[in-house]
């Protein structure tokens, strides 16, 4: 078929679409900008550096990094940033901007794939009603299909999300239905559902006959094909059968369960990956609802990036089986490739996540994921070692095959971090590692460009072990001190604040802007550093817990002299709202003490930020002087930081790269 043709979109409307397209708004997607006077300022994401370089211009509609050189408008920042063709960036910028695309013009060929699709879609949708109409509301149905589902632990409430279906066995059922529905049998084959014989008749056949049905739904909850599962023991049959690909299922680009998945992985910027269908719904009915399935196959490059759409992170679920862990390791190396973080629960000896679901409880299951979740490479690194003994040559192997593995990581830092997590793991020296992964780099970046030039140095790490980020930089001063200006100039303020009841409805409570501060940095237990800032706010929270009504004349006429200028200065400082505000209120906000809520909740968000950074900076310097067990536990906290980070980022508006 034509899906290599290109679609193609009418030039006014990718006009349109560039005319709407503000670049800093683009890119402030993706990276944390700073206005400097007519243009902002941020860290390059194509090159790794530490003092920003990267300028974008709004009045010129362009980026350009001074470190690196990379240089475009918005479409080419999503290409290469988000891995986008070009139409597919007009598109996402029609989306940002809620332009309508026209509908594309098309070629002859294009209008018979668009025309097939569509056809299958309607075929989809048909035979997965009428399967699920099978499953409950015939005898058959009912006696095989839907007890062989509760006799899994199934639900009907389970069932029933995931539109499971059965095909009755004999009489070629589902065949007859649908011919009789007027559904053309050579559209039912390439859906799947019939067969036909070589006879003179053609006679059709229900390839799904005696079979439980599994629904594999696209990104907007429709069927594009099934699983269908055998009842019968029979080890010669295959135990599913499954659609073939067509112009509406490209396997390689789907993930079972996506559709009942993709809002809690948002959620929880966490993905866990498992291998079929049935781990995929007894983990739902357990609770844990972002999950998928890359069904049986190895994971391709298009799942991944799919997965990426949604979070920065997967957690993939091994079942308890040594031999297929170590088989399926290599696979991981596409999703490092994509630069998400990859984590590992495993279970126990001949359990999967599904017959675990169902023989524990809901938080036993929740439990065992937070818990028992390691970082891939440490994971990988460890488990290779298991075997290699005094072996040098064996060993040799392992720390290559590490080592190709790390070498994958896009992100520069954390790439340095690894390697070394992994001289402490494999007891080797750091610089033995960093000279064989350059090795490894310099192979890769050859293969990629399918010449001999020669890797830039800035994509290799130092050959000399690179200076760690020290403790300097990190104080949140600036931070407390705009809590304590706030708390002077508004505390006494009453606002109305969300809260929820117990049955989870939101309503409104007044409550005054000082008490909502101590609360909001008590559910941290957060105390000032600065040890002024943090006595003046003690004073206040005293005082005001006492009953006291506290004027600001307390602090401006102090006796202490540091007090009085210091509250004399908070008072009268004139605030500059952030750039954030606009996009977070819709409307325009002229004051601060319009929308205290969110200015507070703003700026405890921007405190807290900066301590977990502070935290993370503790950690990795603690990793210098651990040993083997502390590393992979401070390795552990330094991802739960980071991911706490990254959430803290997205409420303040500061999206952080990576
Ligand atoms: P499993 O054999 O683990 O299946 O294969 P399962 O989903 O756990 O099923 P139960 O628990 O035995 O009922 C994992 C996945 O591999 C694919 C399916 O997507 C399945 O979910 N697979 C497996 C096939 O496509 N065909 C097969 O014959 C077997
Ligand atoms: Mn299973």
């Amino acid at each position: 078929m034509a899906s290599a043709a290109k679609p193609m979109i009418a030039p006014h409307a990718i006009q349109q679409v560039k005319d709407a397209a503000r670049v800093e708004e683009v890119v402030g997607e993706f990276v944390a900008l700073k206005r400097k006077g007519p243009r902002f300022l941020g860290l390059c994401p194509f090159h790794n550096e530490k003092t920003p370089s990267f300028n974008v211009s709004p009045n010129l509609g362009i980026y350009k990094c001074f470190g690196c050189g990379e240089a475009g408008d918005s479409i080419s920042f999503l290409q290469k940033h988000e891995h986008l063709s070009y139409v597919e960036a007009i598109k996402w910028l029609a989306k940002r901007y809620n332009i309508d695309l026209p509908e594309e013009e098309q070629t002859p060929e294009q209008q018979i794939e668009q025309s097939e699709r569509e056809a299958l879609a309607v075929i989809q949708q048909w035979a997965l009603n009428w399967s699920v109409e099978q499953l409950w509301n015939t005898d058959e149905g009912k006696r095989i299909g839907l007890s062989y589902f509760h006799e899994r632990g199934f639900s009907d409430a389970t069932i029933k999300t995931f539109q499971l279906g059965y095909v009755p066995e004999y009489g070629s059922q589902f065949a007859q239905a649908a011919i009789a529905n007027g559904f053309n049998p050579e559209l039912l084959e390439k859906a799947g559902w019939i067969k036909r014989r070589e006879d003179e008749a053609r006679t059709p056949w229900d390839f799904f006959a005696g079979r439980v049905t599994f629904p594999i739904l696209g990104l907007s909850g429709q069927p594009i094909a099934f699983g269908a599962r055998t009842l019968k023991s029979d080890k010669k049959l295959p135990k599913y059968f499954n659609s073939p690909e067509s112009v509406l299922y490209n396997k390689s680009r789907s993930l079972y369960g996506i559709f009942h998945a993709k809002k809690s992985i948002v959620e929880q910027d966490l993905c866990y990956l498992v291998e079929g269908y049935t781990d995929v719904i007894s983990l739902h009915q357990a609770g844990i609802t972002n999950v998928v399935a890359s069904s049986g196959t190895s994971l391709t490059e298009e799942q991944v990036r799919l997965i990426k759409r949604y979070a920065p992170t997967v957690a993939i679920l091994y079942d308890g089986d040594a031999a297929g862990m170590k088989a399926s390791l290599r696979g991981i190396d596409l999703v490092l490739k994509e630069g998400l973080n990859v984590k590992v629960v495993t279970f126990p000896e001949g359990e999967d996540p599904d017959s675990f679901a169902k023989s524990h409880s809901s938080s036993e299951v929740t439990a065992h994921l937070t818990d028992t979740a390691q970082d891939f490479l440490v994971f990988k690194a460890a488990l290779l070692m298991q075997d290699v003994g005094d072996d040098p040559v064996k060993k040799a192997a392992a720390i290559h095959e590490i080592v190709e593995s790390v070498a994958l990581v896009p992100d520069l830092v954390l790439r340095s971090l690894y390697v070394q997590q992994c001289s402490r793991l494999l007891g080797v020296n750091e610089q033995a590692l960093i000279s064989e992964m350059n090795k490894v780099l310099r192979r890769q970046y050859r293969k990629k460009l399918g010449g001999d030039q020669p890797i830039p140095e800035e994509h290799l790490a130092p050959d000399i072990a690179a200076p760690q980020p020290t403790l300097e930089d990190v104080g949140t001063a600036p931070q407390e001190r705009d809590l304590l200006r706030m708390l002077l100039s508004y505390g006494h303020e009453r606002i109305n604040v969300p809260v929820q009841d117990e049955a989870g409805n939101t309503t409104e409570e007044e409550t005054s802007v000082a008490e909502l501060m101590f609360e909001l940095l008590a559910l941290d237990d957060i105390l000032f550093d600065e040890p002024l800032f943090r006595e003046m706010y003690l004073d206040y929270r005293h005082a005001s817990n006492l009953g006291t009504q506290i004027e600001t004349s307390r602090y401006v006429t102090h006796e202490q002299e540091n007090w009085r200028t210091t509250a004399i200065d908070l008072l009268t400082e004139k605030h500059v709202l952030s750039p954030n505000w606009k996009e977070r209120h819709k409307i325009h906000v002229k004051r601060e003490s319009e929308a205290l809520y969110d200015a507070l909740e703003e700026a405890v968000d921007i405190l807290k930020e900066r301590r977990v950074d502070r935290m993370i900076k503790e950690r990795q310097e603690e990793l210098k002087a651990t040993d083997e067990l502390g590393m992979i536990a401070l390795l552990q906290e330094i991802m739960h930081l980071s991911e706490a980070k990254k959430r803290l980022a997205k409420k303040t508006g500061r999206v952080i790269v990576g």
